[in-house]
């Protein structure tokens, strides 16, 4: 196995599991070109620009960042939808980004996927029943043509829909329903590891817990390896074991969930978490909002330095000149305090933003999903308010 750079080995997971994945220097850049007949490049949009990260068997990690900081890009990458310009994406030691032909089919096969819009990743010409099986097509191997349909129907029990549905098409289900058809094809290939890139962004509050209770509940059951992509920090927080947050394509700050919401140390984590909202009106009186300024610049067009500085209230001369990494900063070091976490910041403070009454609360746990026997055209339920 090749060796872990520095800011690989720092954004580690601190649990006990062994990675299941790494990602080292994760880079994919979009070349910008010009003309028509005779197209040259004159630029390239740094999606990502040098992501690490590790993920442990079982374990959760959340990744949080304004629109445009690169998460989807990084999923797309994980799940092979992407070629990388460079960098690595170790799969239980071994670099997938090497891979081809039937090696890559075997590892593809466990790193699946969950998109954010229900109503339209799924094919509406398709019933139920083929979108979620169409998988088999491509690895005959997991479930033999004669065995489909009966691992289909188990399957959308899993995910708590009525295995008669499976001749059903998507239109006659809900938002929350379409989520649990595609978390349901997600999991068709017994994968280990599920990408979900804001799996309930688009879902009415009262079904966006529902779906983070079945995947969780899935989690424990199939003990699954997540990377939760969000921009969400409440959801990200009361799903996540862990949470790294991204700006400009890059992870500037990971850590524990605690680590992260009460002991940030990079300015543009302790920004996001200022932006929260606060139900308490009293409270939301005494705490300091950090707003900050100025626009996210362009990813084709990157500041020197630190990437975050044109926003940073805290920027100095320094920051111009030198690339801060991803690590757990000097003063931090010695002490084995939640601080103690990577962040790439030359001046990395500890800054409680939210004072602890304030916390933002994770999403309330109701009582596991709809009743798998409530058809999809039933008086409209929680289940069935965001069937629009
Ligand atoms: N195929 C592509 N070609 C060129 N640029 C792209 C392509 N895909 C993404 N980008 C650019 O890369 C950057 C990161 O996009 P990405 O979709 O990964 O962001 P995101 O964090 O998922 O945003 P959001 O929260 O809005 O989903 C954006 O500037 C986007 O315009
Ligand atoms: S390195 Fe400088 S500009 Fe970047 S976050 Fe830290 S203080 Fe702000
Ligand atoms: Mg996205």
């Amino acid at each position: 196995m090749p060796e872990l750079t520095k800011e690989a080995e720092e954004a580690t997971p601190v649990g006990d599991g062994e990675p299941i994945l790494e990602v080292r220097g994760l880079v994919k850049h979009f070349p910008l070109t010009r003309g028509i007949l005779f197209k040259r490049q004159i630029g390239a949009v740094k999606a990502v620009d040098g992501v690490d990260f590790s993920l442990a068997q079982g374990e959760t990690l959340g990744i949080v960042g304004e629109s445009g900081c690169g998460k989807s890009t990084v999923a797309k990458l994980l799940v092979n939808l992407e070629q990388p310009t460079a960098g690595e994406i170790l799969y239980k030691g071994e670099d997938v980004t090497r891979l081809s032909g039937r090696a890559l089919k075997a590892v593809r096969r466990n790193i699946q996927m969950v998109f954010q819009d229900p109503y339209t990743s799924l094919n509406p010409r398709m019933t139920v029943g083929d979108i979620i099986g169409e998988p088999y097509e491509i690895h005959p191997e997991v479930a033999p043509k004669g065995d489909r349909r009966r691992r289909v129907q188990d399957l959308l029990d899993v995910v708590g829909l009525n295995p008669e549905y499976i001749n059903r098409y998507p239109h006659q289900f809900s938002g929350g329903q379409r989520q649990r058809i595609g978390i349901a094809r997600g999991l068709a290939l017994n994968p280990e590891i599920i990408v979900a890139d804001e799996p309930v962004s688009a879902l009415d509050v009262s079904v966006q817990a529902q779906v983070i209770n079945l995947l969780e509940k899935l989690q424990s059951e199939f003990n699954l390896s997540y990377i939760f992509i969000a921009h969400d920090l409440s959801i990200v927080r009361h799903i996540s074991d862990r949470v790294g947050v991204m700006y400009l394509g890059r992870i500037v700050e990971i850590g524990t969930d605690e680590e992260i919401y009460d002991h940030p140390t990079h300015p543009y984590t302790q920004a996001l978490l200022s932006a929260v909202p606060v139900p308490d009106p009293a409270a939301r009186d005494h705490r300091e909002r950090i707003i900050l300024y100025g626009d996210v610049p362009s990813p084709a067009n990157i500041p020197s330095g630190c990437r975050f500085r044109t926003r940073c209230w805290k920027a100095q001369d320094r920051c111009a000149l030198e690339v801060p990494l991803l690590a757990v900063p000097a003063e931090f070091r010695l002490t084995e305090g939640p601080a103690a976490h990577p962040s790439a910041c030359h001046f990395a403070e500890e800054k409680q933003v939210v004072p602890p009454e304030e916390k933002p609360k994770p999403q309330p746990k109701p009582k596991p999903q709809a009743a798998p026997d409530a058809p999809p055209d039933a008086p409209p339920g929680d289940e069935e308010q965001d069937a629009t």
